[in-house]
């Protein structure tokens, strides 16, 4: 980082210390940031992104060593991931020390901890550290309902009064994956870039989805907890990350077959050749997962800003790779 930056963290660090806001660079997405010790500094994060305060946010530390602070206990399974994958894209879930971060933790017995690589979210939590701020509590840096930010600039738009650090375009650009580790079991709540294959061969534990659990419904029966995922993940609703245009996910047949019929503006993020109509908005889709994770958020926002009625987006690939792309999609297609 340059002086300029560093003097830039030191006064962002200085407000969240003071109970203010700021937007924080992550590697997944830009987070709205408050100190998550402080109940009116979290409070104002809920109001300005319109969210209900029942609907928890992830604390974001510096190192593990902090863990303790938060959680009351710690599977050596989410032990394994956090030596895994931290600094990085994962959250896990914990049961949470009673009577701290409560607001934060929109009243729930568990909490949901992070410590992300981005070097701007490194230095801004190691100097709030230094001001004894324990704990950042961010949401992503968007109204409740739409699209991510994956740029600073993203953030001004929703944002145009609040401080902002400038950590360039996310290198992840989806959310970080989500790991229940408050059972015995661990369960991904919200895919994102790394997988559940990758995160059960860290962790030494297999790691269930939404599909192990939509295709052994026994599990459901055997335990209940299962069945109370949905709202144990709040995040997790049908319409989230929805942008303006109405967004439909279909093959590149599909969209071949339709373009001749179409009767509003529409604008077309495809992998597979389509030939070209007049008046129809093309982008290419990359064809890589990563790739196109890193690109998901910020392309809905450009094609939404040509003012189209439609985005269709080419439907992702098979895999598990594809898991948090295509689960963004199918949200912003509910
Ligand atoms: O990548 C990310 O995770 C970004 C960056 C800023 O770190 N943050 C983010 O926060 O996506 P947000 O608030 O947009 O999503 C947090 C998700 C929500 O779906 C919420 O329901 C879930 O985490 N969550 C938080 N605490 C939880 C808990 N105790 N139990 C279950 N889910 C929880
Ligand atoms: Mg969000």
């Amino acid at each position: 980082m340059v002086n300029a930056d560093s003097s830039r963290v030191l006064q962002a660090a200085q407000a969240l210390a003071r109970g203010d806001l700021i937007g924080l660079p992550t590697e997944t997405v830009y987070g709205l940031a408050a100190d998550a010790h402080n109940p009116q500094a979290v409070a104002k994060v809920f109001q300005s992104k319109g969210r209900p305060a029942q609907h928890p946010l992830i604390v974001h530390l510096l190192e593990a060593a902090q863990v303790p602070l938060f959680a009351s206990h710690v599977p050596r399974f989410a032990q394994a991931l956090m030596s895994a994958c931290w600094p990085g894209p994962l959250t896990l879930i914990l049961p949470k020390q009673s009577g701290v971060a409560d607001a934060a933790a929109g009243g729930h017995a568990t909490i949901a901890l992070r410590c992300p690589s981005h070097p701007m979210a490194q230095a801004l939590l190691r100097a709030a550290l230094g001001l004894g701020v324990q704990g950042v509590a961010a949401p992503s840096a968007n109204l409740f309902g739409s699209v991510s930010p994956t740029t600073a600039a993203h953030v001004r738009e929703a944002f145009p009064q609040l401080l902002v650090l400038d950590g360039g375009a996310c290198a992840v650009g989806i959310e970080s994956t989500i790991v229940d580790c408050s059972r015995d079991q661990p369960v991904v709540l919200r895919p994102g870039i790394l997988t559940a294959s990758y995160l059960s061969e860290v962790s030494g534990m297999s790691v269930l989805t939404s599909a192990d659990r939509a295709h052994n419904a026994s599990l459901d029966r055997a335990e209940p907890f299962f069945s109370g995922l949905v709202a144990a993940a709040p995040g997790t609703l049908a319409s989230h990350y929805a942008p303006l245009a109405r967004l439909r996910l279909l093959t590149a047949a599909d969209m071949a077959m339709r373009l001749p019929i179409v009767d509003c503006r529409v604008a077309l993020w495809h992998r597979s050749a389509i030939p070209a109509f007049t008046g129809v908005l093309q982008a290419v889709m990359p064809s890589d997962a990563v790739a196109c994770a890193q690109a998901l958020f910020a392309q809905l926002r450009e094609l939404d800003a040509q003012g189209v009625q439609e985005i269709w987006v080419e439907t992702p690939p098979a895999g598990e790779a594809w898991d948090g792309v295509r689960d963004r999609l199918q949200r912003a297609a509910a």
